[in-house]
């Protein structure tokens, strides 16, 4: 891969992923200049020549999403500016992907929306990690590649899996992603039904499978503020799960007190990806298994 055709922009969010993935490409980081105008406007300059050369431009849509989107847009029209043969934009968390329908009348769906303001990039390709539905890539008008952690989340787990574990899905749309979970690990599948209140708070219905005495291996695609977990948990108790439950998720967005509902849910181990910067120290044992090796592979194919 260490062709020389290949700059790697780092996006405010993703300094990590961006080092990371450069690396892997055997790629510079790309030379821009981010500046704030006194009223709050942003700009970006690339101040190298990218003729001839493919940029590669790292983003995590971590809050506040708009800025970041803003930021990388704004980066891609420099990288233009500056001849770039191809710009690439890799943005592994896809945030707003869970609007994907309004609930009531006059309610925006904000992800073809965002997916919409993302596509304005013009970008060759984009390549993104686990959306929050596979349907979303419909609402991409640029190219879009979307990679799995879900076998390297399983990789991850596989060394801590406690005997008779059993895989959970947190809600009845996670199913078959928690199914390809199980199956690479040959655990038996469950699922919690669930329904969202509002954004930060959920019910439970009930728990289908049988989880008595069993540690659990909780499947998501994200946390944000760590409701979903914290009301699954809560049920898998009732349903008399094991006293060993852990979680493996793509997104460890952790918003709000996520980190401490995660806490206070006896979390043995959190199993995530860097597809977001995930904080240094949290009070429960943490593997990150990064994306990078999958997102090489998707730039280089
Ligand atoms: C919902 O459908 C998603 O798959 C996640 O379960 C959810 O978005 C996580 O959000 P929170 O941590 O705020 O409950």
């Amino acid at each position: 891969m260490g062709d020389g055709r290949f700059r790697v922009f780092a996006g405010s969010a993703a300094p990590a992923l961006s080092t990371a993935l450069a690396k892997a490409l055997d790629a510079p980081l790309g030379r821009f200049e981010l500046r704030r105008f006194p009223d709050g406007e942003a700009q970006a300059e690339v101040t190298e020549s990218l003729a001839g050369l493919d940029a590669v431009l790292v983003q995590s849509f971590t809050a506040p999403a708009a800025e970041r989107l803003l930021e990388l847009l704004l980066l891609a029209e420099g990288c233009r500016r500056a001849s770039a043969a191809r710009v690439l934009a890799v943005t592994p968390y896809m945030a707003y992907a869970r609007q994907d329908r309004a609930a009531r009348e006059g309610q925006a769906v904000g992800g073809p929306l965002f997916a919409a303001l993302v596509s304005s990039g013009r970008f060759d390709r984009l390549v993104a990690a686990d959306l929050h539905a596979e349907a979303g890539e419909g609402w991409f008008t640029v190219p879009l590649t979307q990679v799995s952690a879900i076998d390297l989340l399983a990789t991850a787990v596989r060394p801590f899996l406690p005997r008779d574990a059993v895989a959970v899905s947190p809600d009845l749309g996670g199913a078959k992603r928690a199914d390809r979970f199980a199956r690479a690990l040959g655990l038996p599948l469950a699922i919690v039904h669930k329904t969202r209140q509002d954004g930060r708070s959920v019910v439970v219905h009930r728990v289908l499978g049988d989880v008595r005495g069993r540690p659990i291996v909780l499947v998501d695609d994200m946390i944000a503020t760590g409701g979903t977990i914290e009301a699954a948990v809560g049920a898998l108790r009732e349903a008399g799960c094991a006293a060993n439950v852990c979680v493996a998720t793509t997104h460890a967005v952790l918003a709000e007190d996520a980190v401490r509902k995660l806490a206070n849910c006896g979390l043995s181990r959190l199993f995530c990806t860097d597809s977001v910067p995930v904080p240094a120290s949290l009070p429960f044992e943490v593997t990150v298994a990064s994306l990078t090796p999958l997102l090489a592979a998707a730039l280089g194919r």
